[in-house]
């Protein structure tokens, strides 16, 4: 049991001296904690001290077992739930201690969502629902035609008019990505963006975060367990009752890559 803790952090420290080198981290916990019903008998420890440092630019795989906090643990960096202890740098910016209105601007500014659960509304367009998170701030000409580019990118050319369910479940997963991606955010957070997908539409799916990652050097965290994303990711992470156990860089991205 001894042996194995030590080995872990043996792998902790490589991948995190890599990262520590770098100029441009995007992402840093520290120390994070969030428990579910604190101090009661019930209580729920879903992240345990969790230090986590991202680069700009990395592909990072999130894994781990059902429970083992991996929403959590997007859903607070997508600050779109507290923390109960510890530090969340975005971009340089501290976000556990800030009021709700800054957390919005700091999600508008920095994350882009996928969800998964696709959640689109049925009665709108493909092009609406892209446009939808704009909604707030009044949609302006360039943006629409910043969506209509991002749908190009994602192969949905001919399919912007179409409703939601008109749609296949990968068209619908791909319209989800381009929504996380109007607002331009450097990170994009995907909660098994593959997951009620066949393995073809998944692969769609993929190939679209990959160039993505690869051409807009956009910085994505996803949880999947496909083996296909693995393999180009920069990086995987395997979390266990709420701890990294895991941390891994992955030598054959670029091979993988090209
Ligand atoms: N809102 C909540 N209230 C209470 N407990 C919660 C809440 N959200 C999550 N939990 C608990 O926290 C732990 C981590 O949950 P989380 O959803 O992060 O797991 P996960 O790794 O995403 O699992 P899965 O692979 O099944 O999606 C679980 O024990 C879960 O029951
Ligand atoms: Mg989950």
């Amino acid at each position: 049991m001894m042996a194995k803790t030590e080995k872990t952090h043996t792998q902790l420290a490589v991948a995190s001296e890599v990262v520590a080198d770098s100029a441009e981290l995007i992402i840093e916990i520290k120390d994070l904690w969030r428990k579910f019903f604190e101090d009661t008998p019930a209580e729920v420890q879903a992240l345990r001290g969790v230090n986590f440092r991202v680069e700009r630019g990395e592909f990072i795989t999130i894994m781990g077992p059902s429970g083992s906090g991996k929403s959590t643990l997007l859903t607070i960096l997508g600050c779109m739930a507290p923390a109960t202890s510890g530090q969340v740098y975005i971009d340089g910016t501290e976000i556990t201690e800030m009021s709700q209105r800054k957390l919005s601007e700091i999600r508008k500014e920095k994350i882009g969502f996928v969800f998964q659960d696709i959640f689109l509304i049925e009665t709108i367009s493909a092009l609406d629902n892209v446009l939808l998170p704009l909604l707030p701030y009044g949609i302006t000409k360039e943006d629409r035609q910043r969506a209509i580019e991002l749908m190009k990118t994602a192969g949905l050319d001919d399919r912007m008019k179409h409703k939601p369910t008109e749609l296949s479940g990968g068209q619908k997963q791909r319209v989800a990505i381009c929504r996380a991606l109007i607002n331009d955010p450097p990170i994009v957070l995907a909660d098994e963006p593959t997951g009620n997908l066949d393995s073809q539409t998944g692969g769609e799916i993929l190939e679209l975060l990959r160039k993505l990652n690869y051409e807009k050097r956009i910085t994505i965290l996803a949880v999947s367990h496909d083996p296909k994303l693995a393999e180009f990711s920069s990086r995987d992470v395997m979390i266990t009752d709420g701890e990294i156990t895991r941390d891994r860089i992955n030598p054959f991205r670029d091979h993988n890559l090209s």
